[in-house]
């Protein structure tokens, strides 16, 4: 069962209401609040996705998969990738001694919301153990220390996960293998020892090789299915290729769908295993339409061919993306932002996979978020935010559905009563510029469950 999903009620819902109305405040939340709206728009990603038998995936850090972080993860994702969790150094930081703490999490999460989860990854040039990387090792050593560490941890999953990433990122730009501990110590076989090695340990999880820049037809791409075709003819097991897919704005490569086709066409699966599209800081309204468009187009490029198993995002939120630190002055490349509010790429993803939206024919928006959560405590923040219109002073009501209550707020005024909160703005911050955004924050008590509850913007 999912255990944390709310049905079909988004947990991060956006109330839209045009700005300026006069309606009465208490009358409107009472009407919204008891009867939100269920439109197609709604409907989670996994649930178009499930319907044309897609995965639409993400990236997961596990140590988040609380609050709205992992209400979101839940409800909008049939796939989890742990993000760092299962790489070398992760699991296996000092020579045989092992931690599977964050790797357990997710699997058990995803279990628990009826997701596949895919291993990422086995045998790769970056992140592994200082003691690996630092060592010197015979050739036998090496391959005994690859075979050993996949009959270790793909065993320890054995039939509970749907894919593994085995090999990661085995080429360079121009086609030619990198040089990395693994090339260099056992040269190019070593790839087909550890996919052997990975069905051995666990026969029903499809094998994958993953790379980047091999989204397009290209030197790189050609030389990575000049591979799979080697690898299929010598009957080394191959399932499938993963295009990682960290793309840049504006340059979604034009033969994406050729290039998914011919691996298809080789008899292999392929899978978008990492979106996300980057954008120069700070991104603007047109450039997250574009981004949007963009992202509709791998996921129309992947609905398009039968054998792609679907699109895993690389974090559904910017809070929880690798781009800012890794590219600095570059972001935004996630279909949620920071707090936790859909962009216009996460309905373009939804309309890719046959959802419809309704456009948004308003201006301000009020999103509540939990953005941490303690045994019996919470700490929520609602933000409020205005693109086409201006506020000069807000209301934000909701009513808690699971007896939860407010026991502090700051930067605005709350007050609760029953299960009806009211939050008018402080002195300094009833001002939302169009393109702004004001957030306040408060903390509250919870038992047995704290789903987010519909807000509304007065
Ligand atoms: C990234 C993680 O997201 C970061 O948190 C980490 O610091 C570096 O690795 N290709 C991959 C992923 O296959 O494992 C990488 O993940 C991103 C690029």
């Amino acid at each position: 069962m999912r255990s944390l999903r709310t049905g079909s009620t988004p947990a991060s819902r956006v109330t839209r209401v045009l700005t300026g109305a006069l309606t009465g405040f208490a009358l409107l939340g009472g009407l919204l609040l008891s009867a939100p709206a269920a439109h197609a728009a709604d409907e989670p990603l996994r649930d178009l996705a499930d319907a044309k038998g897609k995965v639409i995936g993400t990236a997961v850090t596990g140590s988040k998969l609380t609050g709205t972080y992992g209400e979101i993860a839940a409800r909008e994702f049939n796939a989890l990738t742990p993000g760092n969790a299962m790489k070398w150094a992760s699991v296996e930081p000092a020579r045989g001694s092992f931690d599977w703490a964050e790797a357990d999490r997710i699997v058990d999460f995803a279990e628990a919301n009826g997701q596949q989860v895919r291993g990422h990854t086995l045998v790769w040039h970056s992140q592994n153990p200082d003691w690996l990387t630092n060592g010197t090792w015979t050739a036998a050593e090496l391959r005994r220390l690859m075979t050993d560490h996949i009959a270790t941890e793909v065993g320890r999953y054995r039939g509970r996960l749907a894919t593994w990433d085995v090999v990661n990122e085995p080429f360079n730009e121009d086609g030619t293998y990198r040089q990395t501990l693994w090339y260099n110590g056992l040269g190019a076989d070593y790839i087909a020892e550890a996919l052997t090695a990975a069905r051995a340990a666990d026969p029903s999880a499809k094998l994958y090789i993953n790379d980047y820049n091999v989204e397009g037809v290209n030197a790189k791409s050609t030389a990575l299915y000049n591979l799979v075709r080697d690898l299929k003819a010598r009957g080394v097991p191959i399932d499938g290729v993963g295009l990682q897919a960290h793309l840049i704005l504006g340059q979604v490569p034009s033969t994406l769908q050729q290039n998914i086709q011919r691996f298809a066409d080789l008899g292999v699966d392929v899978a978008i295993t990492e979106l996300d599209i980057r954008i120069d800081l700070p991104a603007d309204s047109a450039e997250l339409a574009q981004q949007a468009a963009e992202y509709r187009q791998v996921v129309n490029a992947c609905v398009a061919v039968d054998r792609c198993a679907g699109v895993t995002v690389w974090g559904f939120t910017d809070s929880d993306s690798w781009i800012p630190d890794t590219f600095p002055g570059q972001g935004a490349a996630t279909p949620y932002d920071e707090n936790y509010a859909p962009k216009p790429a996460y309905h373009a993803i939804a309309e890719a996979l046959g959802g419809t939206t309704t456009p948004p024919t308003d201006a301000c928006t009020a999103t509540y978020s939990v953005v941490n959560q303690w045994n019996t405590g919470f700490t929520g923040q609602v933000r409020i935010a205005c693109d086409g219109a201006a506020l000069s002073s807000w209301k934000v009501g909701w009513s808690y559905g699971a007896g939860q209550q407010i026991t502090q707020a700051w930067n605005a005024t709350c007050n609760q009563s029953g299960a009806t909160v009211t939050c008018s703005n402080a002195s300094y911050n009833g001002t939302v510029p169009d393109g702004g955004s004001v957030t306040f924050g408060f903390n509250g008590t919870w038992s047995g469950s704290n789903p987010v509850p519909v807000v509304t913007l007065g």
